[in-house]
């Protein structure tokens, strides 16, 4: 097992003249005047270990042995480079070749692959360059999160993967069922006889867990969920999973300005975290991938957030003479094309939207005193759109009654929800950050299938 002191990442911090053991995937290997130089990863940073292995040290039949994909481990002393980029490197006095990597059918080569391509060898992609990157990334924001809500005295939740309720209403559910679907049980009218099924009744996979926060929140205070979450919805964009994770934080005694005041703190809490602890993957990708990305995260970290309510935002664009694919009227939803306009073009920095019609928000979010709006918010940033969805939560069970009602949701269904108002309720907020919208935001990715390893989009769940 390799220990820390053996990553590859401390390695390279190391003094000329350790002797020491180094293991990895090669990269590369080139050979020059009987000397042959070796480039390997084994993950922990963006640059490689360099091992030179000279004439003589090892046999012609091991050194064939050490090729593009093979898993070595290498024993030497760390000598001064004279390459740049690279302080140290490995020269080699006996190798271990534990799996080789036949040549001729080793996928991944060093060549430019197309992300397509990438994506059809999800075994190997975290081998690349990009891809190594990208999951560094992912495992320091992972870290962030769970940093920025420790050090706020909020406490880690886990709530159901399967539910029985539809938290966002978005119609876009996966079922979970253990009927035999050539012989599925009837009722009389011809429905599906769910009382028959493993939970007594339909169940699905969470869209959400805010349901559950709220009943954390309502005795814990402030908690967060971090987890998984499944969305049947059949839109095959570069920016839509079937499965993707979510960050869900929710506190009580808390406003719609606190849960934006909130949202603004912890997304410049994690670009600072990631433009910190991750500079050779940012500059990698800044120089590869999406040339402003550093630029605007250092800008995003510091800049206030603008905030607009969703009437002003339609006023917006409205009168922007601009021709949308769906129009603009008060009343319907903003689509992709209206958000990446304000925030990059009207205002270029991120745009909090709130107070959206009631009619096309969940029917959780808090009714305002005008009745037509509701206390919702989302955080839009450039390139991505809608990164962040929230609301302050409806907390009088009256209104509630009435939502549910307005939103064809069967009361007996939210008894629970409902008698978190009925004993002890008090204003909470909460919401969702989309982490892997957020990481397109980190890295430029352009396609959000390549910042999840293993992504689920319609058609497609092969690994
Ligand atoms: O806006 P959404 O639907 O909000 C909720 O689910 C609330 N229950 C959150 C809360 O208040 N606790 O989703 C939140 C975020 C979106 O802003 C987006 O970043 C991401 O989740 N998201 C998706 N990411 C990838 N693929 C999808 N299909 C996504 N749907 C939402
Ligand atoms: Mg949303």
């Amino acid at each position: 097992m390799i220990r820390p002191g053996e990553y590859i990442s401390d390695i390279l911090t190391r003094p000329v003249g350790t002797d020491l053991v180094a293991h990895g995937w090669v990269k590369t290997r080139r050979d020059s005047k009987g000397i042959s130089f070796v480039q390997m990863s084994d993950g922990s940073s963006f640059t490689d270990l360099q091992v030179v292995i000279e004439a003589g040290t090892i046999d012609s039949n091991t050194l064939e042995m050490i090729t593009t994909g093979a898993c070595v481990e290498f024993t030497g002393t760390l000598v001064e480079s004279p390459a740049a980029g690279q302080p140290v490197e490995l020269r080699a006095s006996s190798v271990v070749v534990h799996g080789p990597a036949a040549p001729a059918s080793y996928p991944l080569q060093k060549k430019g692959h197309t992300m397509e391509f990438l994506r059809e060898i999800a075994h190997l992609r975290p081998r690349s360059n990009t891809f190594g990157a990208v999951f560094r990334v992912r495992n320091a924001l992972s870290y962030a999160i769970h940093r920025f809500f420790q050090d706020r005295g909020f406490a880690y939740i886990h709530t159901p993967i399967i539910t029985t309720s539809d938290c966002e209403g978005a119609g876009a559910l996966f079922g979970v069922t253990t009927l035999d679907l050539m012989a599925v049980p009837r009722l009389p009218d011809g429905g599906v006889d769910f009382a028959q099924d493993f939970f007594g009744k339909a169940a699905y996979l969470a869209v959400s867990g805010q349901l559950e926060a709220e009943i954390l929140a309502l005795a814990m205070a402030n908690v967060y969920t971090f987890g998984p979450t499944f969305r049947a919805e059949n839109s095959n964009t570069p920016r839509h999973l079937a499965e993707f994770w979510m960050v869900e934080p929710e506190m009580a005694f808390c406003d719609l300005d606190d849960d934006v005041a909130l949202a603004q703190e912890f997304l410049q809490y994690i670009i600072r975290y990631v433009l910190d602890t991750c500079p050779s993957d940012l500059a990698f990708f800044n120089k590869r991938i999406e040339p402003t990305v550093i630029e605007t995260l250092e800008h995003v970290a510091q800049a206030d957030f603008e905030r607009i309510t969703y009437t002003e935002a339609v006023n917006l664009l409205a009168a922007s003479g601009r021709s949308w694919e769906f129009p603009v009227e008060w009343g319907s939803d903003l689509q992709a094309e209206h958000e990446r306009y304000l925030t990059e073009e009207v205002f270029r920095r991120p745009v909090v939207v709130t107070d959206y019609p009631r009619q096309i928000k969940a029917f959780y979010m808090r009714v305002n005193d005008d009745g037509r709006t509701v206390r919702a918010m989302d955080v839009l940033v450039p390139r991505i759109g809608e990164i962040i969805g929230g609301s302050q939560r409806e907390e009088r069970a009256d209104v509630l009654r009435n939502r549910l009602a307005e939103c064809g949701l069967p009361e007996d269904s939210y008894w629970w929800y409902l008698q978190l108002r009925e004993f002890g309720t008090v204003a909470h907020a909460g919401f969702g950050l989309g982490v892997e919208r957020m990481m397109m935001y980190l890295t430029g990715m352009k396609n959000i299938r390549d910042v999840i390893a293993f992504p689920r989009t319609p058609g497609s769940a092969e690994f």
